[in-house]
Order: structure tokens, then sequence, then C-alpha cells
């Protein structure tokens, strides 16, 4: 009785990341040495450490998971009107970096069998307009993607893959981010790895390497005058601070990726009497649920409304996130007129309304994962 008034009171954040002892010695390291800005040894090891670890050639560290999807998809050189298809329900990045180099961004609603881009929606939105695919695991398993890449290759569209929630994963045995023609990572505090913040851009071609470094860079001149810029860049740097923790976070992947399955396995003996809530399932046929956060969905049957749900955990400490807004319910698109104002996206706009997760950090016990869990059933009941 005692334990149970003692949890009560204590703030269950939704995420609490995990610092190792080997960043704060790396870390250190940058301090006494004054290595601070992105100059410094930790980048390149950084970069050469996490695409060996993907299996890719070339690395770009950032300064977030956004700025690696501008300067990925600048990199491609499209013209202002081409088509790239992204999925609706993601973060407004993966929208942004279309909108903001005026390109045309095609939406895809998602397959409920797994929270991510349907398909074969994908197939049928390819049109001769479309020069890139953004495909964009979400939460808990890889796009089926084989299937797009074929495709893609075939027709010489480029495919650029988000796989800032999947650090660890595998689709088919083989690494999520190491099947784009450009991958890119988040390494915020509540990716597998942290950096506090940063990202990468992954390639296997050299052309698209150099061009991805120099934009992260202001484009500096490569001609004998160093501030006569070649192009439109930014400072999207890594500093060498942030890539020491990289690379001290990088050591413990294993971990990290075990410890990330055991709190949604966890979470999901603990849910399986409960018919209230839709919960991804821990396998598919081609991947392992990495559960890099733990959704739920409240069943149509439901009455309770998802934020009445989400106020009533919060009033047991227990902090939990809504799932995505669709990018084309956002407020700020709709002004801008950039999508079709009366298209449904059904999947999306479902899951949008019934689905937040729950706290599901490197750091979180058993016993709040178990809190937790207790709590949300009881409220269901
Ligand atoms: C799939 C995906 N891509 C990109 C990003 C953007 O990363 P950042 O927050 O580092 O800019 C996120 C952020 O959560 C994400 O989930």
């Amino acid at each position: 009785m005692k334990k149970k008034l003692k949890l009560k009171s204590k703030f269950i954040p939704v995420n609490i990341p995990k610092i190792f002892r080997q960043d704060k010695i790396n870390i250190n390291k940058c301090l006494k040495q004054g290595w601070i800005s992105s100059e410094g040894s930790f980048v390149k090891k950084f970069e050469k450490e996490f695409s060996k670890y993907i299996n890719k050639k070339y690395g770009i560290a950032v300064s977030s998971g956004t700025a690696a999807l501008d300067i990925a998809l600048k990199s491609l050189n499209l013209n202002k009107g081409e088509e790239v298809i992204i999925p609706t329900f993601s973060i407004i990045s993966t929208a942004l970096c279309v909108i903001k180099l005026g390109l045309k961004p095609i939406l895809i609603d998602v397959d409920l069998k797994n929270w991510n881009m349907n398909t074969e929606d994908i197939l049928k939105k390819i049109t001769k307009k479309t020069k890139a695919i953004i495909i964009t695991h979400i939460y808990s398993f890889p796009v089926d993607m084989q299937k797009i890449i074929k495709v893609c290759r075939k027709k010489n569209i480029k495919i650029i893959e988000d796989a800032a929630e999947m650090i660890g994963q595998t689709y088919k045995n083989k690494r999520c981010g190491s099947f784009g023609d450009l991958s890119v990572f988040s390494f915020y505090a509540n990716k597998h790895i942290t950096t506090g913040e940063g990202g990468i851009v992954l390639t296997n071609e050299k052309k698209l390497y150099e061009k991805c470094k120099s934009l992260r860079n202001l484009c500096f001149g490569s001609g004998v005058n160093r501030f006569d810029h070649d192009d439109i860049g930014w400072n999207y740097r890594m500093t060498n601070i942030q890539a020491a923790m990289g690379c001290g976070q990088l050591k413990n992947i294993s971990w990290i990726v075990k410890r990330k399955r055991e709190i949604g396995s966890r979470y999901y003996s603990l849910f399986k009497f409960n018919n209230k809530i839709e919960i991804l399932p821990k396998y598919n046929n081609y991947s392992k649920n990495i559960f890099w956060v733990f959704g739920v969905v409240l069943k149509k049957k439901v009455k309770l409304k998802k934020k009445y749900v989400m106020n009533e955990l919060m009033k047991k400490n227990i902090q939990t996130r809504s799932f995505f807004c669709p990018m084309h319910k956002q407020k700020i698109f709709k002004k801008m007129n950039i999508f079709p104002k009366k298209k449904r996206y059904k999947n999306s706009e479902y899951l949008y309304s019934n689905g937040f997760y729950l706290p599901s950090g490197l750091s979180i016990k058993n016993s709040e994962i178990d809190y937790v869990a207790n709590c949300l059933n009881n409220i269901l009941k």
C-alpha cells in the first residue's frame, strides 16, 4: 500500500532518455580539449560509426532530423512543382521539407495493420511527375517497402527513407535506413540514440554525399573564395559535443533495442485482456515490433474521448502524447491551400482522433510500466 501511494505521487513523463557513462566521458573530453563546435574528431567518428552500423557508405551529421530531411530532399535538385509522395500521418517535418522547396506533396493514408503508409496507395499515386518518395517508418514497424523499392528503381524515383523512429529496427533482416537513396535519422531525446538534438543523412552515392555536406555548411565556396557561396544552404551542423554523446550512445545500441522491446512486451502483456484498445502486434510477417513508443488506440465502441482518457491519466501523474495530427488537418496548410480541401484520409483521421502513446522512454522502470497499464485498464473498465 505504501509503495503504491509513493508511485502515484511521482510524475511519469512520456520520455526520460538514458544517458550512459561513455556519453559523459566523451563529452568531458570535448570540454577539456575545447573542441565544442562542429570542428573536432567526434563528428567524423560518429558519422563513420553510425553509417557503418546502418550499412551505408557516407554519413552527414546535422542538427536535427528536420534538418536531415531538408538537406536530403534539396540534394536531389528537383524542379518546382514536381511531386514528392509523403505520409499524411507523420511529423510535420516530412511535409515541410517538400513545401519549403516549392515541390508538390502527395499524401498517403495509413494502413491500419501497421499504422504506416499504405503501400498499395503509394503505387497508385505514382505519376510521371513523381520524383521522390519519403518512406517514413512510424512508431513500431517499418513500411513494407519491397514492391515500392522495385518500382522506384525502374522509374528512377528517388527514395528518402526516414528511419528516425527505427534506429536498430530491421526490415526483412536488413537495417532500416539501409534502403533509401538517402536515409535520415533524428537523435532527439526521445529517439533510441540521442545527442540532445541532432540528426544524420546517410547515402551510398558520393555526389549526394558531397552535396549534403555542402548544404549543411552554408554551401561555402568551393573555389578560391570560401565566402563566395555555391548555393543556398543552411547552418545545420552538428556540434562535436553532440557527436561525442552519439558515439557513447551507439556503443549501447544492442542494449537499447533490447530494452525497447522489453518495455513494449511488458505493456503488451498487461493489455492482453483489454478489449477497449487496439495495439499493434509484437511481430508481423516481415519484422519485429521495436516499440519506439507504445501506442494505444481507443476502439470505436469506447464512449470515452481520447482527451478525457489522457486527462484522467495525467491526474494520476502519467504523461501521454497524442498521435500525429495528419498533414491535411494542419491549420497552417489549410491556410496555405496546400492540399485539396475535401479529400479525406480516414485511417489517419481515425488514428489521430483516438490514438495516443504511453510513457515508454528508456529510463522507465518496470514498476512504472505496471502502474501506467493498471491505471489505463481501470479508467477503461
Ligand atoms: C519520423 C520522424 N522524422 C523526422 C523527425 C524530426 O526530427 P527532429 O525532431 O530531430 O527534427 C521526427 C521527430 O520526431 C520523426 O518522428
